[in-house]
């Protein structure tokens, strides 16, 4: 089955492909009950990792966990071999996530097999990108592509408010309020799949702190009584999530008693939160002052802006223009599930992309990104590029992606789709055993005196790329054919 992923630093949601719908997969928490997310929460019980509902139980009863492995992995130089520890394990990174998607497609209970869309934060960083892609693949997803979340949302938005985009309007603002993060992103819709034009954003403001803002409100009307600061905070969640737009008092079940709080108080203590947002979001909202601004519309998303304050502040100062998805903790994983849907848009055919390769750096430390050849040099018919250098591990592992947009520095920002990973043996004693290598189970080491290596990539008009790895010195080489994606190819547009 095809689906939408959205790894959120909180929550995780999927949605599914379903013969031109994108319906949300419901996730059981420990007492049965059905969600349409899973906590992105990973635990340590009795040495081996649990996930989501069980690993939130696990850590609210003591045991030792991780909640934000998103926010690892977003730490300038995090990749491949960051580790994490829990316990007193240390874990590789992409390992952990790796397990927790697998622990994803058994709660989904859908037929196999899988592929997806992932969807990743507009400013992630290329290992950011890498581990993303390389954790899908080894828990058994196959990565049709990794799309900037708010180009998903985009999406989304292009669904439901088609009326609102038109030739005259083009761009939307979305406005992302998750647990732990703010972002607002400028997309565009007109191109041939929506791009993130500009991006603002708070890391250090999202839902959580709405919820801490509250326990303070709450401690404030305990009078004599003493409740610990985490029981409070957490009952401050639940009653935040259950205000409707006419509730009259926020009411903090707790167990000895239930607080009423005036939704007034309520709005008092939350705006300054609300206000920073807005005022973060200023570049991108000024677009929407002139009357023939381009841009539709803000288009809330992310779990916090269920909170009825946030759009009642919102319309107090941009009217009509501001449309909440109906779905917001879910709209950026409907919108991963329409981009993964060849049928509904084409997106994936869509896309006019480069080529380019991972390539490790600083002897293994670091991830860059090579771009073989840019999207504007590729429509020009057969182009042959050549790479010739010196090893200095055992092996090569190439990991082949298709990307949309690179920034200046050639990392790329926009859309990734796999292409193909080849492992070459650069250790002639592999070569000679002729082993048969798995990208992610081969142990990669630095060598002393390592052979030359000549890669030639030969790019046709139709999208195909021949990829061939020679070792000079021993005459060992590998030639992959790559190609489009299969369902298109099946299709007949390849
Ligand atoms: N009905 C609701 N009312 C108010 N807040 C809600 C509601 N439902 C969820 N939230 C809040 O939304 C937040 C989680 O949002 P979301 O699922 O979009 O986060 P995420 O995508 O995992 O995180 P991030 O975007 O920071 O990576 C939490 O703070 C949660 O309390
Ligand atoms: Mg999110």
């Amino acid at each position: 089955m095809d689906l939408g992923i959205d790894l959120g630093t909180t929550y995780t949601a999927v949605a599914a492909v379903d013969d031109g719908n994108h319906p949300l997969l419901p996730f059981l928490d420990t007492e049965g009950d059905s969600h349409d997310q899973l906590p992105s929460v990973t635990a340590a019980v009795d040495g081996s990792l649990v996930h989501g509902f069980e690993a939130r139980q696990a850590m609210a009863d003591g045991a030792p966990g991780v909640r934000s492995v998103k926010r690892l992995l977003a730490e300038p130089g995090a990749g491949p071999s960051t580790l994490v520890h829990i316990a007193d394990m240390e874990i590789p990174l992409v390992d952990v996530w790796a397990d927790f998607l697998r622990h994803v497609i058994d709660c989904i209970d859908v037929p196999g097999p899988h592929r997806a869309v992932l969807g990743v934060p507009t400013h992630s960083h290329t290992g950011q990108r890498l581990v993303t892609m390389d954790a899908a693949r080894q828990a058994g997803i196959e990565v049709l592509g990794l799309v900037n979340e708010p180009s998903a949302a985009g999406l989304e938005f292009a669904l439901r408010h088609a009326r609102n985009l038109n030739s005259k309007r083009t761009r939307v603002i979305i406005y992302d309020l998750g647990g732990g993060t703010f972002d607002a992103s400028l997309v565009n819709m007109a191109g041939q799949s929506p791009e993130v034009l500009d991006s603002v954003g708070l890391n250090d403001l999202g839902g959580d702190d709405f919820d801490e803002v509250l326990a303070d409100l709450a401690a404030s009307h305990l009078g004599q009584m003493t409740v610990a600061r985490a029981d409070l905070v957490e009952a401050c969640r639940l009653a935040k999530e259950s205000l409707r737009p006419q509730s009259r008092n926020l009411l903090v079940d707790l167990d000895t008693t239930t607080l009423r709080i005036p939704v007034s108080e309520v709005a008092t203590a939350c705006q300054p939160l609300i206000d920073r947002t807005i005022e973060a979001m200023a570049p991108l909202s000024s677009l929407l002052s002139s009357t023939d601004s381009d841009v539709a519309g803000i288009h809330l998303v992310g779990g916090a802006t269920s909170l009825p304050l946030v759009p009642r502040r919102l319309r107090e100062l941009f009217g009509r223009r501001v449309h909440r998805s109906p779905n917001p903790t879910s709209a950026t994983a409907i919108g991963l599930a329409i981009a993964a849907d060849a049928d509904t848009l084409g997106i994936r055919d869509r896309l006019s992309r480069g080529f380019g390769v991972f390539r490790e750096t600083e002897s293994g430390r670091g991830i860059g990104f090579d771009v073989l050849i840019d999207q504007s040099t590729r429509l020009s018919g057969t182009t042959t590029i050549t790479r010739k250098y010196r090893c200095r591990h055992n092996i090569g592992v190439f990991r082949f992606v298709e990307f949309s947009r690179t920034d200046p520095n050639g990392a790329p920002v926009g859309d990734l789709i796999p292409f193909a990973t080849v492992v070459f043996p650069f250790d002639e004693v592999l070569q000679d055993h002729n082993a048969e290598l798995d990208a992610d189970h081969v142990e990669v080491h630095e060598i002393d005196n390592g052979h030359i290596i000549e890669e030639t990539y030969t790019i046709f008009e139709t999208g195909m790329v021949t990829a061939t790895i020679t070792d000079v010195d021993t005459g060992w080489s590998t030639t992959a054919t790559m190609g489009r994606p299969t369902t298109s190819t099946a299709m007949g547009r390849a």
